[in-house]
């Protein structure tokens, strides 16, 4: 990044001097660089200003009375508010040992009075443009810190959501080992059948994680092709069937007879309704209704707009969750109503693919009333041949 007179209007240039022609010499001279200038007449006013506004950058005189602009420098530098602050010292001699005791203090370089324009530009350039990039590269640290934190997180998050199932894996599978031959078939079957439920369960957390890092790295590839979304939605419900008796729900398909054909990846628009019904039936109490719709609204000359919706009658969602429905990982106060898994990386995965498919999804609910789920994906007019 280069100094630009035009974008320096944010960076700050502290001037340190006793005799005010020169603060304002100095001031004139930084108007070319668009730079905001602030001055202090004496060291302690210097430190108090240094650590209220903190400066890009501190022009310091050496030669002030009481505090001295050395002292003032190591000050600055003892400081950690402050002690990233590059300091220009303006000196009247240039003898050595004057030069040397400003690096020692921590100054990055110095400029000799009587001033020229030239030097004190061309330097004050230079260490404004380190401090630009010192910056980016703080920034870019941060981000990488928080990047680090989450990717954490999320394998403790992962790893903890795994034991358990794996725990049950390795459970059943000694009782197999110690008493083989004294178990009768039935029960042999029972704990494959939990073997298979509980790999299947670390399966699908796994796909899910690895789903979401390629959606997040914009890595997933769509494979559209045209397709009929009202028997895909069936078969998805077919699915849940055990499910739903289990629970006494009972999910009513409006447009089940109708045909809508759309262009889309149709696993990825399975993965998005079947978390949606998954969700419906999982976070609702027993004895309830879910309600499925699917219509093709027009829009306008060429895009008409997929429109699902799904709508329980389970808890809803509480106000203050609302903002962290379709985050991965977040705490919300519903829980599973019958025990099934969650792993709360659903809607975040949904959200993802249907943003990368042009689409996008909200949630509409009475707390206490119920949730309903919309996500809309646009259509180009060719590809919807069928209409509500
Ligand atoms: N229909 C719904 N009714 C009430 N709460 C819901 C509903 N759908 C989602 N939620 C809330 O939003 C959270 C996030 O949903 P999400 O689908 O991301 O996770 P999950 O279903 O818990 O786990 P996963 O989908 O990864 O198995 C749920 O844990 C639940 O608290
Ligand atoms: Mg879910």
């Amino acid at each position: 990044m280069k100094i630009d007179s035009q974008q320096n209007t944010d960076r700050i240039v502290l001037i340190v001097d006793d005799q005010v022609e020169n603060l304002q010499i100095i001031g004139n001279i930084l108007k070319v660089y668009n730079l905001k200038k602030a001055i202090a007449t004496n060291g302690f006013e210097a430190l108090e200003i240094a650590q209220k506004i903190k400066p890009d950058l501190i022009l310091l005189d050496i030669m002030m009375p009481e505090l001295d602009g050395l002292q003032v420098c190591k000050k600055l530098k003892e400081n950690p508010k402050t002690s990233d602050i590059p300091i220009i010292f303006l000196t009247a001699k240039t003898q050595e040992e004057d030069i040397v005791a400003g690096f020692e203090a921590g100054g990055v370089d110095y400029i000799t009075k009587p001033f020229k324009t030239s030097e004190l530009l061309s330097r004050v350039k230079t260490h404004i443009e380190l401090k630009i990039q010192k910056d980016i590269v703080a920034k870019q640290n941060e981000s990488l810190k928080e990047l680090i934190k989450e990717k954490n997180e999320l394998m403790a998050i992962a790893a903890h959501d795994l034991k358990n199932p794996l725990q049950v894996i390795i459970g059943f599978a000694k009782i197999l080992e110690d008493r083989t031959n004294l178990l009768p078939d039935n029960e042999i079957a029972e704990i494959a059948h939990y073997i298979r439920i509980s790999g299947e369960g670390m399966y699908r957390i796994i796909t899910d994680l690895l789903d979401l890092n390629s959606a997040e790295e914009n890595q997933i590839e769509f494979n559209i092709v045209l397709f009929e979304l009202n028997e895909l939605i069936s078969g998805i419900i077919d699915k849940y069937s055990v499910a739903c008796k289990e629970k006494n729900i009972k999910i009513h398909f409006e447009h089940k007879n109708k045909q809508i054909h759309i262009q889309a990846d149709p696993t990825r628009v399975m993965q998005v309704i079947d978390n949606l019904i998954s969700n419906a039936i999982k976070f609702s109490p027993f004895d309830k209704n879910i309600y499925i719709k699917t219509r093709i609204i027009e829009r306008n000359e060429d895009t008409n707009i997929l429109r699902f919706e799904i709508k329980d009658e389970g808890p809803g969602i509480a106000p203050e969750d609302m903002d962290k429905l379709f985050i991965k990982f977040a705490k919300l106060k519903n829980r599973p109503t019958n025990n099934e898994n969650s792993t709360r990386l659903g809607l975040s995965i949904v959200k993802k693919f249907l943003e990368l498919m042009g689409g996008k999804i909200w949630c509409e609910s009475n707390y206490g009333n119920g949730a309903t789920f919309i996500f809309e994906i646009p259509q180009k007019i060719s590809n919807t041949k069928d209409r509500d």
